[in-house]
């Protein structure tokens, strides 16, 4: 089914499949099968040399995958989606597709701790350079962009400590030195920030998180031109980082985006009240949520995201060890790395999901030790504000202050 003029809900429920098409079928079937039988051998060689469309091999396509590349596609409002087995997988395919030795890739100041090392040694080692630019002023990257530069990438919010990025002035910078632009879109979701209608050309997804939305997947998704997410399909994911997803994770992704839209406006609800409880408590110095007023580029926020997402940063007076101790305390919240589920999470990136970093990196970049990153979930907020608030009101230290 065709829904393109649909709204985003709409659209996330029924874009590309009519259940007249498998037997009435209201859910999409499961195509569990690795490799696609042809009709003779002229016709399979009529698929490999591109001349007939088909599937041959899920390593390259299958109709499960399909249709969640359709989604997605029509959700970010781009024309083509590429499903991969990771956030990670999505990254590397898109990059060494696009990169070659020689090249740079400029990156914001901020990047989640895998993308970091997988961009300072996985393709440094390959005598690609990357240089990281604040792009929280644009300016920034209209100096630093050269020849050389082939990608500009970067996170917005940014994982962990929500910096934003305006997408519209950064593109524009890029494309004027004929750069390309890769937007890792996972705190934000196409529900929030839909970076190719303001001037992106690539978006990659870390799907584990608010796309699947209930933290039984680990999955990527990536959406562009169809041209180059063709390449990306054909070289980064087929040849070089064989990063295909599992049909089964496909149906778990279908499922999660039918709901995404009333996830996220439950998840914002949730974090705005959480983020103006901790801004108002005792102990905690600073708390950076996109939708409160004395966040820095609140004013890009409000331009940029309808809503404000479900991530917080935010730093304790006593530092780290005030950090451990409020995560010891906590019944409900969470200990664990990941985001975006429908439980509320909690963990220091330090320690934990920017670990990859070097403490002379991470001070360098801007993610201080003491950061504290929160995924509000979609509990009843009064139960996670209660949570947090007798796991800061029994620290010790602050107890005896
Ligand atoms: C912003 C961001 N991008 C990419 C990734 C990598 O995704 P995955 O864990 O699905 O490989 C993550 C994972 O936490 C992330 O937070």
């Amino acid at each position: 089914m065709t829904t393109r003029n649909k709204s985003f809900s709409t659209r996330a429920i029924h874009h590309g499949y009519n259940p007249m098409d498998n037997e009435g079928a209201l859910t999409p079937p499961l195509h569990l099968t690795s490799t696609f039988a042809f009709e003779s051998a002229e016709a399979g060689g009529e698929m490999f040399a591109g001349e007939r469309p088909g599937h041959i091999y899920s390593r390259i396509s299958n109709p499960t995958l399909d249709l969640l590349e359709k989604r997605i596609a029509v959700l970010e409002g781009a024309e083509a989606g590429l499903a991969l087995s990771s956030g990670m997988g999505a990254i590397a395919a898109t990059l060494w597709t696009l990169l070659a030795p020689g090249d740079e890739v400029i990156v914001d100041k901020t990047l989640y701790g895998c993308t970091f090392a997988f961009m300072r040694h996985g393709l440094a080692k390959f005598g690609i350079t990357v240089t990281h630019v604040d792009m929280t002023e644009p300016q920034n990257l209209a100096t630093a962009i050269s020849e050389k530069t082939r990608v500009v990438y970067f996170e917005t919010p940014a994982n962990p400590n929500m910096r934003l990025v305006d997408i519209a002035a950064v593109s524009k910078i890029a494309h004027a030195r004929g750069a390309t632009v890769v937007v890792d879109n996972t705190y934000a979701t196409p529900y929030l920030t839909r970076p190719i209608e303001l001037g992106a050309d690539i978006v990659v997804h870390s799907a584990t998180k608010y796309l699947g939305g209930h933290g039984d997947v680990v999955a990527g998704l990536l959406v562009g031109r169809a041209e180059q997410v063709s390449q990306i399909r054909l070289y980064g994911m087929k040849d070089m980082t064989g990063a295909v997803m599992a049909p089964f994770n496909a149906m778990l992704i279908l499922r999660g985006l039918k709901t995404l839209a009333l996830r996220m406006e439950r998840h914002c609800a949730n974090a705005q009240a959480v983020a103006a409880m901790l801004e108002g408590a005792a102990g905690v110095a600073r708390v950076h949520y996109p939708g409160l007023r004395s966040f820095v580029q609140h004013e890009l926020a409000a331009r940029q995201m309808p809503g404000f997402g479900a991530m917080i940063a935010f730093e304790l007076d006593g530092g780290i060890e005030a950090g451990r101790r409020l995560m010891n305390r906590l019944t409900l919240i969470g200990r664990a790395v990941s985001l975006g589920d429908a439980e509320s999470l909690i963990q220091l990136p330090a320690c934990l999901s920017h670990s990859s970093y070097t403490d002379e990196e991470r001070a360098e970049l801007g993610i201080s030790d003491g950061l504290i990153r929160l995924s509000v979930g979609l509990e009843d907020v009064s139960d996670i504000i209660d949570d947090l608030a007798q796991a800061l009101e029994g620290d010790p230290v602050r107890a005896a202050a």
